[in-house]
């Protein structure tokens, strides 16, 4: 990483997103360009209607991502599994080792966008898991408890204790990856949690705070699963991304919802925060004085618990403030738009990726 002695720009090994929802049709078309100017690879969702369950399902969806592509982007979109209670384990083995499935996502049941379809009880995915643990595919959880009695602000941290702690010590092999971490208490845990254990964080989490949605009235943009918590667990993030400990990596958790979808009676949880992603994590760790830690966080620590080679080519920030615009309009093809509120809508940032690479 070279940082300029006057610290008017840093070129840093190009990052990978280690969590992005990139969606499909015309919003996979819209979007999928915001993360692939930045990011070499991305580990991409599987919550579609219908879910990615087969290994032709993440083939086909591979392929429309690639295509969706502008000209020219080198990206590479690994593929992930939603692991569902009748997932047959001889069909996520076959996914993992013709790399086809880079990881397996398990999504509680009704946990968030687009779960019905996950698991209710762990148990039925013991064989699953089995596999997975023996083969060495990583697990990507979202770790929210379901049970409705549970207040949403403490679901994380009763998921970790009712759930993960249990399926740790059953499988104490599996790799596992928990994502889009909220609390002091997962940052704990996954400190502590040994080599096998580690946690995407997003950019969202480290600059908002549960009051961001409801300053002056309910803002939905600023809601997301797992739902923003309280300052003091804002600032255990912020300590954790920027600790330089290999266990946090970059998950941005980009998540785009219509305007519509957003703003209606029950809106939809997501913060689409992919086209100043970069800016808004240099952004903290310039804040927190450690931007010499911002290379490992998004450029190496993540391929090296996935055990994937690290990027080749670079990518530079120049400190140039820029607003970021209201509305994102995203292409969807000559003529038509779709329109989202980016994360950091009508704020300024101090950094600007260089588009000249
Ligand atoms: C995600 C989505 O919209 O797909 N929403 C979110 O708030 N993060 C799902 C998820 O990652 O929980
Ligand atoms: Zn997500």
């Amino acid at each position: 990483m070279a940082l300029d002695p006057m610290l008017d720009q840093i070129t840093l090994r190009q990052p990978d997103d280690w969590h992005v929802h990139l969606r499909d049709g015309a919003m996979l078309q819209a979007v999928v360009g915001s993360t692939a100017r930045v990011f070499r690879r991305a580990i991409v969702m599987p919550n579609l209607r219908p879910p990615i369950t087969t290994v032709e399902a993440a083939e086909a969806y591979r392929k429309r991502i690639l295509s969706a592509l502008p000209d020219g982007i080198p990206f590479t979109p690994l593929m992930t599994a939603y692991l569902t209670e009748d997932f047959a384990s001889d069909v996520l083995e076959r996914g993992y080792r013709e790399d086809v499935f880079t990881a397996a996502k398990f999504y509680p049941a009704h946990a968030t966008t687009n779960s019905a379809a996950g698991v209710s009880d762990l148990r039925a995915i013991n064989g699953l898991l089995e596999t997975m643990e023996r083969i060495g595919m990583p697990l990507l959880v979202h770790g929210e408890e379901t049970d409705s009695d549970v207040d949403i602000f403490d679901r994380e941290a009763f998921f970790i204790e009712r759930h993960l702690v249990p399926l740790m010590n059953r499988y104490p092999h599996l790799r596992v990856v928990m994502e889009h971490i909220t609390t002091q208490e997962a940052v704990q845990f996954v400190e502590t949690g040994g080599a096998n254990l580690a946690a995407t964080i997003t950019p969202h989490h480290l600059h908002i705070n549960r009051n961001a949605m409801f300053s002056g009235g309910f803002r939905s943009d600023f809601y997301c699963l797992p739902v923003a918590k309280r300052e003091r667990h804002r600032l255990a993030l912020r300590r954790a991304v920027t600790g330089g400990q290999p266990c946090f990596f970059l998950g941005t958790d980009s998540a785009p919802h219509s305007r519509a979808a957003k703003e209606s009676a029950c809106g939809c949880a997501g913060i689409f925060n992919a086209p100043h992603a970069l800016e808004s994590y240099a952004e903290v760790f310039e804040q927190e004085g450690v931007l010499d830690r911002l290379e490992a966080f998004a450029s190496e620590y993540g391929p090296a618990f996935y055990g994937l080679p690290l990027n080749n080519t670079s990518i530079t920030l120049i400190r140039r403030a820029q607003v970021v615009p209201a509305i994102f309009e995203g292409q969807i093809d000559a003529g038509s738009f779709e329109y989202l509120v980016p994360f950091h809508a009508g704020e300024m940032l101090g950094w600007t990726v260089s588009l000249d690479q």
